[in-house]
């Protein structure tokens, strides 16, 4: 079980409270999430999403997965370059405001990552961003996305992680009093990004990461620092080392 499994901001509670208070987050910044995204990062998330999306190579016949895909933005993306993709989130308020806010529409289905509705080695590739920190248990759900994923599929994560020394207490400070302000005056909602920040700040660094994705069954696994590391891709394969 990592750290984050059954820790709530700075409570600890079961994970079916986790699950719970996860969702109420997302149904209460949903209507405001991509604008608030845009507030928050200065647009630097639209960089680094649109980096990802080109970073990962795919076939026109591969089936992606994008976990946690939310509003849809990072299916858009690869739906524009001709790619198939299904949208996996439990937050059907979330999709919700991703159908009313585009007129390019994806595939969404509700389900949580921990029990994926997909057979065993049927997935080419899944992605997720800025979704695993938010998982009731990211342990299971790194096991469940190996468990779909093809002898030869990757596994890509896009996520917050720990940056550089030069910037990192910066990068502490606006977190810590900035976020929650802009959370408030932007989406009215200063608890839930109260908890969004607090899961950043528990969240594993790059090297933990990279071996909780080893510990579920992942080969070759890899990562890429975005930003000095602010954010940072990590990749796993399934084939065997
Ligand atoms: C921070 S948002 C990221 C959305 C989008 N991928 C992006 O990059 O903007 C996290 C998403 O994780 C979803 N989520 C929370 N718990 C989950 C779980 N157990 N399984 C899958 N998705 C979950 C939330 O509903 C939310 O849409």
């Amino acid at each position: 079980m990592s750290k984050l499994d059954n820790t709530f901001g700075q409570q600890t509670v079961s994970q079916q409270q986790r699950e719970e208070k996860i969702r109420r987050v997302f149904k209460l910044v949903a209507p405001r999430y991509d604008l608030m995204n845009d507030f928050m990062s200065f647009g630097t998330h639209r960089i680094w999403k649109r980096f990802f999306v080109n970073f990962i190579d795919f076939k026109s016949t591969d089936i992606i997965v994008d976990l946690a895909g939310g509003t849809g933005d990072i299916a858009r993306k690869f739906v524009s370059k001709g790619a198939n993709v299904i949208v996996v989130d439990p937050s059907v308020e979330m999709m919700r405001a991703g159908v009313e806010a585009n007129s390019l529409q994806v595939v969404n289905v509700a389900a949580i990552g921990e029990k994926l509705p997909f057979a065993d080695n049927s997935i080419d590739k899944l992605t997720i961003s800025f979704g695993i920190r938010n998982m009731t248990s990211m342990s299971d759900a790194l096991k469940e996305i190996h468990r779909v994923l093809k002898p030869d599929g990757q596994y890509y994560c896009l996520e917050f992680s720990r940056p550089m020394m030069p910037i990192r207490p910066f990068y502490n400070l606006y977190n810590q009093y900035i976020i929650p302000r802009l959370g408030a005056l932007v989406a009215g909602q200063p608890e839930a990004y109260q908890y969004l920040i607090e899961s950043i700040r528990r969240f594993p660094d790059q090297e933990e990461m990279k071996s909780l994705i080893e510990q579920a069954g992942f080969s070759k696994v890899t990562y890429r620092n975005l930003f000095f590391g602010i954010a940072c891709i990590h990749i796993g394969s399934n084939e065997s080392p």
